[in-house]
């Protein structure tokens, strides 16, 4: 809570006002006086821009000590009329103090019931000719005396934003980045080198400052390329990873720590997801805990839904659930390809004959592209058929200058057919300094499906690997 000082000044010239204990100093009572003719405030050296800058001494504390942050300030105040109270204060709206947990108007230090002292913003208002004519005109029409008053107040870590606090702890000229996902109630981070000494600080002034959020992790930079999850590490908070989070009106719960989620794909979900018709039937290859999957059969297509990590695939099936869909999606635990060479081919020859529309998600971007060899001659054993052929929509990450010819030529490489001019690709995101995530969009052409020549995988030219580890530095897709 904010303690105040009271020391009000009353006239150019400090004096003592003996009987309040308080000291009153009047800054600037002309409305045209610049700030330099304002003595003792405009040239205090509180009033420079980073006037909310902790004390020096709290430069590389590793354990948060809060009280070290407590400093006191002066900032510029109006005495005001407490009849005009909420009238001035709504028309100096731009030009009030705004800090986190500290009040805009407070007693008035001469403890008169008739006046309230109104706190300014001193990087906003250094003078009486610092606000502009309209703030003027209110001030001169409700009748409150123009001149600026100082005020002392205490200043806390309570009242400083993270960026404030992280900057003014952390090594001066090093980035200070306080970014995070939010994952329900976990803030997940992705720290530097230089801020690793300072995690557990930062871990906590992330939860402090940030209400809801009640754990903070770090992820460390590899990713564990078969499951796309991170491993992870508690800064702060409670050691729950069990989180549940809303994606476009669906909600879904899982361990962070577990399997793969990342909150910056709901756009990309919400575009797949639209694209999907009541009747349809989606087979999602690579499914984590949901996110395509649910919304498509809340929609109400007929889901098949695969995960390779058992860990996915058990939130899959109670999000299912959870979600009331669990009649609509059946769920398989496979590798990708032994789904879409399992599951998919059983299903597909039937889902053609009733000319139902077909969608398959390949969501894995490091590796979904080598993926597409698996429906090379899927169906080489039916009779062809140019109808209601399936349409793929798979990812890939780019690290090329051409992003979108690089993923069509190696969708073509995987498949043994050429793509150009027909597909679409879709940028998704940029993930890293050059390296885009992207989506390639197709019909999967019947020359693939059907050929004969084709022994599927093995027949590949250059066969994908069915497991690839690799270890990557960027973001969590
Ligand atoms: C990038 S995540 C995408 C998950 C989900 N579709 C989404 O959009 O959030 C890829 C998923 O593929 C799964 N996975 C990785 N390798 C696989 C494989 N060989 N076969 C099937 N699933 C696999 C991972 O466990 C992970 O859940």
């Amino acid at each position: 809570m904010l303690r105040l000082f009271s020391r009000v000044l009353t006239s150019a010239h400090t004096h003592r006002n003996l009987e309040s204990g308080a000291v009153h100093r009047c800054i600037c009572s002309a409305t045209s006086l610049p700030a330099s003719a304002c003595p003792g405030f405009a040239e205090k050296p509180t009033m420079e821009p980073k006037l909310y800058r902790p004390p020096p001494e709290v430069r590389g504390m590793t354990s948060l000590d809060k009280e070290a942050f407590t400093q006191t300030i002066t900032v510029p105040a109006l005495r005001v009329p407490t009849g005009v109270l909420n009238k001035v204060v709504k028309s100096l709206r731009k030009a009030t103090i705004q800090r986190p947990g500290m009040p805009r108007v407070v007693q008035d230090t001469e403890e008169s019931t008739d006046f309230r002292l109104v706190l300014l913003d001193p990087h906003r208002v250094s003078s009486i000719s610092s606000f502009s004519e309209a703030e003027a005109e209110a001030l001169r029409s409700f009748g409150v005396a123009e001149e600026l008053h100082s005020y002392e107040l205490q200043l806390t870590y309570d009242n400083l934003k993270s960026e404030e606090v992280l900057e003014a702890v952390l090594p001066q000229g090093q980035d200070v980045t306080s970014g995070f996902s939010r994952v329900g109630h976990i803030a997940h981070m992705n720290l530097r080198d230089h801020q690793l000494l300072f995690k557990n600080l930062i871990g906590q002034v992330i939860m402090d400052k940030n209400p809801g959020v009640t754990c903070v992790v770090n992820k460390t930079n590899i990713i564990d390329s078969t499951y796309r999850n991170f491993k992870m590490e508690v800064l702060a908070g409670e050691e729950n990873m069990v989180a549940k989070v809303k994606e476009n009106g669906v909600t879904y719960e899982f361990d962070f720590s577990r399997v793969y989620w990342n909150p910056r794909l709901s756009t990309e979900h919400q575009r797949v997801v639209q694209l999907v018709k009541r009747g349809d039937t989606v087979f999602d290859v690579f499914a984590g805990v949901g996110p395509f999957a649910i919304p498509a059969a809340r929609l109400g297509a007929n889901v098949l839904a695969n995960d390779l990590n058992p860990e996915s695939y058990r939130w899959l099936q109670h999000n299912c659930k959870v979600n009331k869909v669990d009649s609509k999606v059946r769920t398989f635990n496979l590798d990708g390809r032994e789904f879409i060479q399992g599951p998919v081919k059983q299903e597909l020859p039937a889902l053609l004959k009733a000319k139902t529309n077909v969608h398959v998600v390949m969501n894995l971007p490091a590796l979904a592209l080598e993926f597409l060899d698996a429906f090379r001659g899927l169906l080489h054993e039916e009779s062809p058929c140019d109808d209601n052929l399936p349409t793929v929509h798979c990812y890939g990450f780019s690290k090329d200058d051409d992003p979108d010819t690089d993923v069509v030529k190696r969708a073509s490489r995987s498949l043994g057919l050429p793509l150009e001019n027909r597909c679409s690709v879709h940028f998704v995101r940029n993930v890293a300094p050059n390296k885009d995530m992207m989506c390639v969009r197709f019909t999967l052409p019947k020359e693939v499906l059907f050929n004969s020549n084709h022994e599927q995988t093995e027949s590949s030219e250059e066969p994908a690997p069915k497991r690839q580890k690799c270890e990557e530095t960027t973001d969590s897709t």
